[in-house]
């Protein structure tokens, strides 16, 4: 991360060490055909940021002239302000916000909507917030005493809203528990707290996907009243939602709890597989139980490594294919070193039957495998 802006020491100053002003805070703002919206935003986040202690990086996936309107305005503000435009607006908002969270430079990173829903007013009682109570993460919520949804005009989106909401702070119960308003578009992070790398946004709920996979440390909030909208419309659309429900799934099966559950219906289903060929072959074409338990583990880890591979660790494959599958097949098979002996004890020694001996065994060493997958195979 790069450290605070300082002023530049004038040439030929000797001994008169002007004091460093750091930069306090970066305001954030993605833009999608904002062009009405900008000019008057500039003007009141100007009207109550000190000039020389903010950045202002818009990053805009526009297809109108929004960073030419940017720009123009821009000189009129004794600030710096930059326009990241991108021509493939990957993520959509949350992208967006992730790109200017890898350029800011101020102490504060704050991020806000361009189309003055949310009143630049407020910016710095978020900043001040924070630094009273020490805090890593201030959200601007609608949802504690002294906020409101007022601009949410009609009852169906203010109903969107609660239900999504209420849905959001069941599935994350731990994560959120401090949180009243996750869903919100307004926030500011410590710039020290923050970890961009470990983001992975879709769409608009940028918020949600910090707090969740980042889990900042001390979270406060500050109300505020959504405002209508200041020009334009908004850019939710019912395409936006879909993607809001697959980030909400990529979100929850990315937690280790999830996994293993996942981990452990594919082994189950393995048993049929698995089951199925050793009957097969001690019962069917009478082989000796130690070669048919090999073959039929076989069988089962080629089922087990495919559905793993193509559901379960999908979005985490960083090894290439041969890597991943010569691990896993090392992996699964190694416990037949164990398996066979104590499959000889259970069948030869202790008279049990051969599937009953053999599902014992796989129970034994599921366990195993799961945290070696977890920490060997896919990586942390
Ligand atoms: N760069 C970029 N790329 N910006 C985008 C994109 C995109 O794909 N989509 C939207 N934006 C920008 C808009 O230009 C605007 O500045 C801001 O993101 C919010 O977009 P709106 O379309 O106005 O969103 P909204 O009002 O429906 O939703 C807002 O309020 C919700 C709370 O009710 C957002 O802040 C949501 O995150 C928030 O949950
Ligand atoms: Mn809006």
């Amino acid at each position: 991360r790069r450290p605070g802006r300082t002023r530049a020491v004038l040439p030929g100053q000797i001994g008169v060490l002007p004091t460093p002003t750091t930069l306090r805070q970066s305001i954030i703002v993605p833009t999608y055909n904002e062009r009405d919206n900008v000019a008057a935003l500039l003007e009141r986040l100007a009207a109550v940021l000190p000039h020389s202690e903010t950045e202002i990086v818009f990053v805009d996936d526009s297809t109108d002239d929004t960073p030419e309107v940017i720009e123009r305005v821009a000189g009129d503000y004794p600030m710096a302000i930059t326009v990241h435009h991108r021509e493939n607006g990957v993520g959509g908002l949350g992208g967006a916000v992730v790109e200017g969270m890898r350029i800011a430079g101020g102490e504060w990173v704050v991020v806000m909507d361009a189309d003055l829903q949310h009143p630049p007013e407020i910016v710095p009682d978020l900043i001040a917030a924070g630094m009273r109570d020490g805090a890593d993460l201030v959200v601007g919520s609608r949802y504690t005493p002294g906020g409101s949804t007022g601009g949410l005009a009609d009852r169906y989106r203010k109903l969107v809203s609660r239900g999504s909401t209420l849905l959001v702070k069941t599935l994350f119960r731990t994560s959120l528990l401090s949180v009243s308003d996750p869903m919100s578009g307004l926030f500011a992070i410590r710039a020290s707290s923050l970890d961009a790398g470990q983001l992975r946004p879709l769409g608009y709920k940028i918020l949600l996907e910090l707090i969740v996979r980042t889990r900042p440390g001390r979270v406060v909030e500050v109300p505020y009243t959504f405002q209508p909208r200041h020009a334009g419309e908004s850019k939710s659309t019912v395409t936006e939602g879909l993607r809001f429900l697959k980030h909400l799934g990529r979100l929850r099966l990315g937690s280790g709890r999830s996994r293993m559950i996942g981990f452990g219906l594919i082994g189950i289903s393995g048993l049929l597989p698995n089951q199925a060929l050793l009957w097969a072959l001690t019962s069917m074409s009478g082989m000796h139980y130690a070669p048919a338990a090999v073959l039929a583990n076989v069988l089962a880890v080629v089922w087990n490594f495919a559905l793993t591979d193509q559901i379960l660790y999908r979005n985490r494959r960083e090894r290439g294919f041969l890597a991943r599958a010569s691990r896993f097949f090392l992996v699964g098979n190694a416990d037949l070193l164990l398996r066979i002996p104590l499959l000889a004890l259970l069948v030869d020694g202790a008279h049990l039957g051969v599937l009953a001996g053999n599902l014992l065994t796989l129970v034994a060493s599921f366990l195993v495998r799961f945290l070696i997958a977890e920490k060997i195979i896919y990586l942390g």
